[in-house]
């Protein structure tokens, strides 16, 4: 009241520039003032104060118009001839915030909304069911949300309606929708909707175009859709739809484009869907539709696109196709079709694009698709095709990409291919292929990828391929090319993907390799490489996979490789020290079953060099012993590993008896893995270096151990069982688990190791044979003397009872303290220590015995003796030693005090000429 009174007293002018300054103090009162001054109509005010409210006209472009009494002159804006609006029109124009900043109440004549492609957020307001005279709504790309109102279908002028893309709309289509009957255009596309389509739309006769893909919805397509009469695109693709595709479809005879794709139709495609006479596109890809293809479809004689993928169609291609005289696109893949390709398919001369992969057709390719002189693409990969690749392919000269992977077509690559100038791609790799590549293959310098592997091509890598200097994928792995790499003739400066592995090629890698400087992956393993790792490899920055393995590559591995994510040189005759830093990115399998690969992993060997150094070459106080034909020594590494050494000296090497032995027990131990069998860590045995590096054992020999009162007290009754035992099972390992069977031949005390925790470890193979069935067993003598078995004497034969006999003294020694001695052969004739209780020949050093160990000394005892037979057939073998060691069973507990050693020696025999129980 007051404002309204002080505005009479001052002049108009004086308000206009307060408006000016302050036009967003506006408030009614001084509209109603303004109105009184410029005449215009209180609707017009409140129209043009709701538009200025939204701010989506810039201050500037409101006062430019310098009216504020109507927004009829602003962009965007038309007005009747009453001055009410009519249009708002901004579309594109970044306008953000809630839609419903527009109070849309103000706007009764509104017949035009247009904000299409605006960042406008919020709901759809319920008050544009006001909007009575609105024809044109377009809410298309904007980020409104929640439901469609259902006011919309008070719009009974509606002729456009689109809410199409903007994502996160929802709810189900409301029903009252039907009521437009004006409605020429209904796009709901690419939001969150949910429930039904509902039936109403069927009263929508007006309808050209019905645009509801991308969304939730389910349910089926309702038979009422039919009655669109003037429909002429249908798109419901992208929903979760089910049932059958509704043969009222048929009765929509202005169709251009249905679109079907996508959802989970089933049941058979109608065969009214021939009647759609005007349809230039169908799509029923990737929904669950069975039968066969109809053969009304062939009436469909506008059809530019046919796409039927990704559904269960069976039945064979109709040879009425050829009607589709239009037909650019065929998308027939992923089906069940059978058959052969109809050679009818020829008349289709539009065709551009012709897809049947995966199915099941088969017969040959026909000859007449050398009519398809548009064809771009051709992909007939994983199907039953066989026959040649026909040489009329050739004149397919507009393609681009050829895949016919996974058949089975057989003959050669024809020449003719050559002439595919534009060809991009060509893929025929898993088929029967057979010949060499063709030298015109160099012609198509279009080409980015050659996909030939699993086939049976031959020859030679003909070096006009080095002309396809567009190359990006080569790829002709698994067949039977021999012959060289042709980098050097090449200039592939774009290649990425190299995979020649599984063939026969037998040169070395060019280093031209290096200048490939977009390599990513490279694979050349299982041929028969030769020659060094160029180390050029290295210098290429984006190499992530390098596949070597399965070669004869030699030489060292260069340290310029170490970086490259994915190697593997395994299996090839590689040598020397392994790189700095590669045990930080790679496993020692990528290493694995090379020459003489060295350092890194702890399953290599150290290298020569970290060895003389930690012997201070061979210095005599590392020396801890000597072995059958070599020096001992204790070495600890740079990484802090301790391990043993037997070095196989200058004079020794120069023996042939000692080389050999030599030889002999490198060859012998890395066959062999056993828990009781030293571990061979390494070998060196070129360049005037001969040792082995085992698995240091810190108790050394257990004939030492037993001989050292201190030591020979810490090697209790259990332990000394254990050792035995585990002697047992390692000899039972050698004789009946490795084929050939090994002898070692020199069985004793000497040559037992014990680690820390005193368990024992059969070491020095120098004399162990391999009794291979087609060599003569005869030998030398071999063995320590005092374990070696009397027939070997007179037989001068290896067999395993030989070990046997060995592993009997070494038993007895250990219950003894030392060597049986006179003991063996007095027990066999008679004399006075037959006598003696075997409580009595046990160690002194030990304590008296509990009943449990007691029941093992005399197991022990009586199997130590039944291997002492003095006729070698009648002890048992070591398998059976090494399972009556492994059974339960103990025999009975009998005193050892009134054990004499002739009831043992007795007894040993009955057991072993009754056979072991166990065994
Ligand atoms: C403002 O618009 C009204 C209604 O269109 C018109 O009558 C009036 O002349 C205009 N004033 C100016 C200053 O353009
Ligand atoms: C629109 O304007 C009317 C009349 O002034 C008012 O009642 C209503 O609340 C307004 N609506 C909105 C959403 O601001
Ligand atoms: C629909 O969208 C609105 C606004 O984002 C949301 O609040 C509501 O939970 C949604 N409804 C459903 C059923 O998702
Ligand atoms: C629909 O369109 C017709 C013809 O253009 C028109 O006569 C009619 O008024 C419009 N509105 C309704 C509600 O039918
Ligand atoms: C359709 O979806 C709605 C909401 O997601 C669900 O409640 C209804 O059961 C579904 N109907 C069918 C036929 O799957
Ligand atoms: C095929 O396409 C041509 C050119 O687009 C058009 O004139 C013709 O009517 C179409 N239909 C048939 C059956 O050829
Ligand atoms: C050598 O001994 C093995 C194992 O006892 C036996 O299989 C092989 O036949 C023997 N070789 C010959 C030539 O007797």
């Amino acid at each position: 009241m007051a404002a309204a009174s002080l505005s009479i007293s001052i002049p108009i002018v004086a308000w206009a520039i307060w408006i000016l300054l302050c036009g967003k103090c506006l408030d009614n009162a001084l509209h109603q003032l303004l109105v009184a001054a410029f005449g215009s109509s209180a609707l017009q005010l409140k129209q043009a104060k709701a538009l200025r409210e939204t701010r989506w006209w810039s201050s500037t472009t409101a006062q430019a118009s310098s009216n504020y009494s109507s927004a009829c002159l602003w962009d965007g804006i038309t007005c009747n001839a009453g001055g009410s609006v009519t249009t708002i029109d901004k579309s594109h124009s970044s306008l953000g915030g809630q839609l419903n900043k527009l109070n849309l109440s103000f706007f009764p004549n509104l017949d035009r909304l247009d904000l299409n492609g605006n960042l406008l957020t919020g709901l759809i307001p319920i008050e544009i069911g006001m909007l009575k005279n609105l024809v044109y709504l377009d809410l298309h790309s904007n980020m409104l949300v929640g439901p469609i109102p259902a006011t919309l279908g008070y719009l009974t002028n509606l002729e456009y309606l689109d809410l199409g893309l903007n994502y996160y709309i929802n709810g189900s289509i409301p029903p009252k929708i039907g009521m437009l009957k004006n409605l020429t255009t209904l796009y709901l596309d690419s939001n969150m909707l949910v429930g039904p389509i509902p039936s109403t739309l069927g009263c929508l006769t007006s309808l050209d175009s019905l645009y509801l893909g991308h969304n939730e919805l389910n349910g089926s397509i309702p038979s009422e859709i039919g009655m669109l009469k003037s429909l002429t695109s249908l798109y419901l693709s992208s929903n979760m739809l089910v049932g059958p595709i509704p043969s009222t479809l048929g009765c929509l005879t202005s169709l251009d484009s249905l679109y079907l794709g996508h959802n989970e139709l089933n049941g058979s495609i109608p065969s009214k869907i021939g009647m759609l006479k005007s349809l230039t596109s169908l799509y029923l890809s990737s929904n669950m539709l069975v039968g066969p293809i109809p053969s009304t479809l062939s009436h469909l004689t506008n059809l530019k696109y046919l796409d039927l993928r990704q559904n269960q169609i069976n039945g064979s291609i109709p040879p009425e196709i050829r009607m589709l005289k239009n037909l650019t696109f065929l998308y027939l893949s992923s089906n069940m079709l059978v058959g052969p390709i109809p050679s009818t398919l020829g008349h289709l001369t539009n065709l551009e694009y012709l897809d049947l992969r995966q199915n099941q057709i088969n017969g040959s390719i026909p000859p007449e698709i050398r009519m398809l002189k548009n064809l771009a693409s051709l992909y007939l990969s994983s199907n039953k095709v066989d026959g040649p690749i026909p040489s009329t392919l050739g004149h397919l000269t507009n393609l681009e990409y050829l895949d016919l992977r996974q058949n089975q077509i057989n003959g050669s690559i024809p020449p003719e291919i050559r002439m595919l100038k534009n060809l991009a791609s060509l893929y025929l790799s898993s088929n029967m292929l057979v010949g060499p590549i063709p030298s015109t293959l160099g012609h198509l310098t279009n080409l980015e990828s050659l996909g030939l592997s699993r086939n049976k091509i031959n020859g030679f890598i003909p070096p006009e391929i080095g002309m396809l200097k567009n190359l990006i994928v080569l790829g002709i792995s698994s067949n039977m090319l021999i012959g060289s790499i042709p980098f050097s003739l090449g200039h592939f400066t774009n290649l990425k993907h190299l995979d020649l592995s599984r063939n026969k090629i037998n040169v070395s890698i060019p280093s031209e390799i290096g200048m490939l400087k977009d390599l990513s992956y490279v694979n050349l393993s299982h041929n028969f490489i030769s020659g060094e790792i160029p180390s050029a490899l290295g210098t290429i920055a984006p190499l992530l996979t390098l596949d070597l393995s399965y070669n004869n590559l030699m030489g060292n591995i260069p340290s310029s490789l170490t970086g490259i994510q994915r190697l593997d040189f395994s299996h090839n005759s590689l040598e020397g020290q392994i790189p700095d830093g590669y045990a930080l990115y790679h496993t020692s399998n990528t290493l694995n079953g090379n020459k003489d690969l060295c350092d890194q992993f702890k399953n290599f060997p150290p290298c020569p060099k970290d060895i003389i150094e930690a012997t201070e070459d061979f210095d005599i106080r590392y020396c801890i012993g000597t072995g059958g034909y070599g020096s001992v020594y204790r070495a600890k590494l740079p990484s802090g590993n301790v391990v043993a050494l037997k070095k196989l000296h200058q004079r020794e090497a120069e023996n042939p008896v000692f080389y050999k032995s030599f030889i002999n027990e490198v060859r012998v131990l890395t066959e062999i893995r056993h828990r009781n069998i030293v571990k061979l860590h390494g070998f060196c045995v070129h360049k005037g270096c001969r040792f082995l590096i085992y698995e240091y054992m810190e108790r050394g020999s257990l004939f030492c151990v037993l001989r050292n009162v201190d030591e020979a007290m810490e090697l209790d009754w259990s332990k000394r069982v254990n050792i035995i035992k585990g002697t047992a099972h390692a000899l039972s390992y050698m004789h009946h688990e490795c084929i050939p069977a090994i002898v070692h031949r020199d069985i004793s005390s000497n040559n037992i190791l014990l680690n820390s925790e005193f368990q024992g470890f059969i070491s020095d193979f120098g004399t162990a044979k391999l009794l291979d069935p087609d060599t003569s067993n005869q030998t030398l003598v071999a063995g320590t003397y005092g374990y070696i078995a009397p027939e070997f004497a007179y037989t001068m034969t290896v067999t395993e009872k030989c070990d046997v006999y060995s592993f009997g003294v070494v038993a007895l020694e250990v219950l003894m303290g030392r060597h049986p001695g006179e003991l063996l052969s007095s027990l066999s004739s008679s004399s006075s220590s037959q006598n003696m209780m075997l409580n009595e020949i046990l160690d002194q050093c030990l304590p008296p015995l509990n009943r449990q160990i007691g029941q093992d000394i005399l197991l022990v005892a009586t199997i130590a003796f039944a291997c002492l037979h003095t006729q070698s057939k009648s002890r048992p073998i070591m398998k059976c030693v090494s399972q009556e060691f492994l059974s339960r069973r103990k025999p009975n507990p009998i005193p050892l005090t009134v054990i004499s050693l002739l009831q043992l020696w007795k007894q040993a025999a009955y057991v072993a000429g009754s056979g072991f129980a166990y065994c």
